[in-house]
């Protein structure tokens, strides 16, 4: 049966805020590993660039070590932005990125240790090789027959399938049963499609159109244009090999949701707990899988924002943990200079103990000139489907400079609405001036309430 998981939305809440970094593709470096002006979505801070390019290399070469990184710099300097390159120059989307803030460890119920240790392993991927025996070919003929489902007298669904798949050596009918034939249905599988169905699970993929089916059906309608697919050659049942990629937190859950029994599927899953015991059995498999050849560790980055928010317990355990055979690439973040090591009466450097400042490599980050943040509302604009007009890119970049440059980018999407309201495409200074007067900045809002101080907290 195919497992389902479903996405937690602590989970989905971490997707939206890498969102503001959708257009960073790598670190924009050049053969010799010098910076590009402009490169992968990056501009500018050109040295932090170089400096994240060697961590890159360090790590391909398994030299990293227990060292620990840190990007030190003001907000808004690109400290999260280089995290993220980091990973894509690892191997793209495939490596796991997790952005834990420091704050965030204390804000759930459970245990601090154990957000660690599952942020650790979500940043942990194992690609998987796996042969499977597949029928493929294209659809001949197709009969899904409906039926009631059983529980439902109103609903009719799926209750078989017959179908033909042909290959350019031969032909052979399959009777599926309901749930095969019910994803036939959902993966709009229909004559002339080119499929696979896995002959364990009974997993339908559809490749797309027949080349051949789609030639003959042309003259008829060339409106649309789907994915053509070449009629596959060998025999009808053939071995396939499929990549997948999940991270070890993953597998985890699934090994947790099995221990605990199929009824955990209904009675929500929050009571599948992962404990150290199945944990420990996950990492033998993967030992096993990799030493099979059928899977490979994927190192992704853990990204731990505000750092000085950790406490001197989190930091320890954060030390013992990196030091340990499955751990990712741990990147920090601060803009903190000296500041009391939390759970302590010690101030230390970026409030972090001495013995993780020992291991640390610092990155610096600077502020960006006018320039560099209008390369960087432009790139922005494009991502978010915007059109800016020269003068208010100008603008833009202005406020930016004299307020910050993240202010700047998220007058973006509003500034977008207005000229959309006023029947534009392209956004004008007018409608970006707009923009910034209905949303002020966090230096205008400091200021505005130091003004009425007195009015607003008055006891
Ligand atoms: N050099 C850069 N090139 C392109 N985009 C950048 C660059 N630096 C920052 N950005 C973009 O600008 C925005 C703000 O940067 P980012 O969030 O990385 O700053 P930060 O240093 O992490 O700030 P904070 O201290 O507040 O966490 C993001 O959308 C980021 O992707
Ligand atoms: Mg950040």
């Amino acid at each position: 049966m195919p497992e389902i998981e479903e996405v937690s939305e602590e989970e989905a809440g971490r997707f939206e805020r890498i969102s503001a970094h959708t257009h960073i593709r790598g670190l924009g470096l050049k053969e010799d590993g010098t910076a590009r002006d402009i490169g992968d979505g990056m501009v500018g801070q050109k040295k932090a660039r170089e400096a994240a390019g060697r961590v890159v290399e360090l790590v391909k070469k398994g030299k990293l070590g227990g060292r620990l990184i840190l990007f030190a710099g003001p907000p808004g300097t690109g400290k999260t932005a280089l995290a993220v390159a980091i990973a894509r120059e690892l191997g793209g989307r495939e490596v796991p990125f997790v952005n834990l803030s420091g704050s965030e460890i204390y804000s759930s119920e459970k245990k601090k240790t154990e957000i660690l240790t599952e942020s650790l392993r979500k940043a942990l991927g194992v690609r998987l090789h796996e042969k499977r025996e597949v029928y493929e070919g294209e659809v001949k003929s197709l009969d899904i027959k409906t039926g009631q489902t059983g529980l439902n007298p109103y609903q009719q669904a799926p209750s078989e399938a017959r179908i033909t798949l042909g290959t350019k050596k031969e032909e052979k009918t399959l009777r599926l049963g309901r749930s095969v034939a019910a994803s036939l249905q959902s993966q709009q599988v229909e004559e002339g499609s080119i499929i696979q169905i896995d002959a364990e699970s009974g997993r339908v993929i559809n490749l797309g159109v027949s080349r051949d089916a789609w030639e003959e059906e042309k003259k008829a309608d060339i409106s649309v244009s789907p994915e053509l697919v070449d009629v596959p050659t060998g025999p009808i049942m053939r071995e396939r090999e499929f990549v997948s990629t999940l991270n070890i937190h993953q597998i985890d859950s699934v090994a947790a949701a099995r221990s605990a029994g199929g009824l955990s599927l209904f009675f929500g899953g929050g009571g599948t707990e992962i404990t150290d015991e199945i944990r420990q059995r996950t990492n033998e498999q993967i030992r096993a899988w990799i030493e099979e050849g059928k899977g490979e560790l994927l190192p992704g980055v853990l990204f731990m924002d505000e750092v000085h928010m950790l406490d001197i317990e989190a930091f320890s355990f954060l030390n013992r943990a990196t030091e340990e055979e499955f751990s990712p690439i741990t990147i920090m973040a601060s803009n903190r200079g000296l500041t009391k090591i939390r759970g302590t009466d010690y101030e230390s450097p970026h409030g972090m103990p001495l013995d993780s400042l020992d291991r640390l490599l610092i990155i610096d980050t600077h502020p960006y000139n006018k320039g560099e943040i209008k390369s960087i509302l432009k790139i922005r604009a494009r991502e978010e489907d915007a059109e800016l007009g020269e003068e208010a890119l100008d603008f833009l970049s202005d406020v930016g400079e004299k307020t910050s440059m993240r202010y700047a980018v998220q007058l973006i999407a509003p500034a977008n609405e207005v000229a959309e309201s006023r029947g534009r495409k392209k956004i004008t200074r007018e409608d970006a001036e707009e923009a910034r007067r209905l949303f002020i900045s966090v230096g205008d809002s400091v200021e505005f309430l130091k003004k009425y101080e007195e009015k607003m907290m008055g006891e």
